[in-house]
């Protein structure tokens, strides 16, 4: 019986240079960013410096995580606990996870079957709650019409921050993701398109929003050592009234991060054409459907997605359990409990009415989620669609 024999869950590998940058960083014994006689070139800084100018942004700050950088993005935004935030409910844990760091409320905004956000429920629950923020997920690298997104919420006057943990080096209509709202938020956690292990990094043209996030990121009064940064009176307005949180990143990180920022170009390539592959053969497995993706949509696609219709829970349980033993491992966002990366929002009890909307629930009901490692070979992509075509063909034995 055909097996894959892949796993599908390694992350990038960490270039040689990376990993000779990290050594020189570790026997510096430089690992954390500041220092009395840094200067400006320490390896977080130079990372700032070099994604800034990758993005086309004024500034940014590199933190601990991405969840970390949305915490900040909320904050320096002028999100006050009990504020309500708007973010489409077919996300990841951090996200929510943010907003109740923050001490905000979250209002839940449906998605499509094409897996953004629901333009007209985002307009009917702008004006229902009157949140005036929105934290929107890139969720699994497919985005929005941010040309109307953003005509919509200039028309409210609402706050963008777009959360780009899975569309680093991303567009749409060749404006990179990150660029729409005030502060763009990328993870470089270890399944993302840098794989740092850990690390998030804050963009934004708003001097204020800059100086805050490095502010509360515990710079130390240091803020001199940020080669990009906001003049002194912008930082002289914040310094005495923000508390340090320390969600610094530390060098060790940024060390390994810098020289993966020039392998972008060709991952996305190697990505998008295994996604390719891999979505034109599984859209021709009857049953089994994929988001469909305007063309203004320049995706990096380290992932793919697909919902499969006509299956009861058991059927569909024991059909993921079938492709998970042939080496295929599928994850299901709308499993009953959340698992390894997944959940709806029903599940995040620490929200004050934990639910999922409807339209969202049914978009997840029978949504598979497999990720793309760098490595997958063109012929395992052919594998996988046969092994998953087979499995869906065997759905009546359950
Ligand atoms: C959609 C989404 N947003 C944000 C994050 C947060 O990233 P981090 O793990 O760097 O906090 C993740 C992490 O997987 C994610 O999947």
């Amino acid at each position: 019986m055909l097996r894959l024999e892949r796993d599908l869950s390694a992350p990038p590998a960490i270039p040689e240079a990376g990993i000779a940058a990290v050594e020189t960083v570790l026997r510096s014994g430089w690992l954390h960013r500041y220092g009395e006689t840094m200067g400006d070139a320490s390896e977080a800084s130079l990372l700032e410096a070099e994604f800034a100018s990758m993005l086309g942004s004024r500034y940014v700050v590199a933190v601990n995580s991405c969840g970390s950088a949305m915490f900040l993005a909320l904050l320096c935004t002028g999100i006050k606990p009990g504020d309500r935030v708007l973010m489409n409910a077919f996300t990841l844990a951090p996200v929510p996870g943010a907003v109740a760091h923050a001490g905000a409320e979250h209002v839940l905004v449906e998605v499509t079957p094409d897996l953004v956000t629901d333009l007209d429920d985002l307009a009917g629950k702008a004006e229902a709650s009157g949140a005036r923020h929105l934290l929107l997920s890139h969720m699994r690298g497919h985005i929005a019409d941010m040309g109307k997104l953003m005509r919509l919420c200039d028309r409210l006057g609402i706050t963008v921050i777009e959360d780009c943990a899975h569309t680093m080096g991303a567009s749409w209509a060749g404006r990179p993701t990150g660029r729409f709202g005030r502060v763009g938020c990328f993870s470089l956690q270890a399944y993302k398109h840098v794989n740092a292990g850990e690390g998030g990094l804050l963009a934004t043209d708003d001097p204020d929003v800059a100086a805050r996030a490095v502010l509360y990121s515990g710079s130390y009064m240091l803020y001199g050592q940020h080669r990009v940064r906001p003049d002194e009176a912008t930082f002289e307005r914040w310094r005495d009234v923000t508390p340090n949180y320390s969600l610094r990143m530390s060098n060790l990180v940024a060390a390994a991060a810098r020289p993966q920022l020039p392998l972008l170009a060709e991952r996305a390539r190697i990505w998008n054409d295994r996604y390719g592959r891999l979505a034109v053969a599984l859209s021709a497995l009857p049953g089994l459907r994929l988001p469909q993706r305007p063309q203004e949509e320049e995706f990096v696609q380290s992932s793919i997605q697909f919902a499969v219709s006509g299956m009861r829970d058991a059927q569909f349980s024991a059909f993921l359990e079938r492709c998970r033993a042939r080496g295929v491992y599928l994850k299901w966002f709308g499993a009953k409990q959340a698992a390894g990366y997944t959940s709806v929002s029903a599940q995040w009890g620490f929200l004050r009415d934990p639910y999922t909307p409807p339209a969202t629930a049914e978009v997840l009901e029978r949504l598979c989620d497999m990720r793309i490692p760098l490595t997958l070979t063109e012929a395992e992509c052919g594998t996988i669609a046969a092994i998953i075509g087979e499995e869906l063909a065997r759905r009546s034995e359950a």
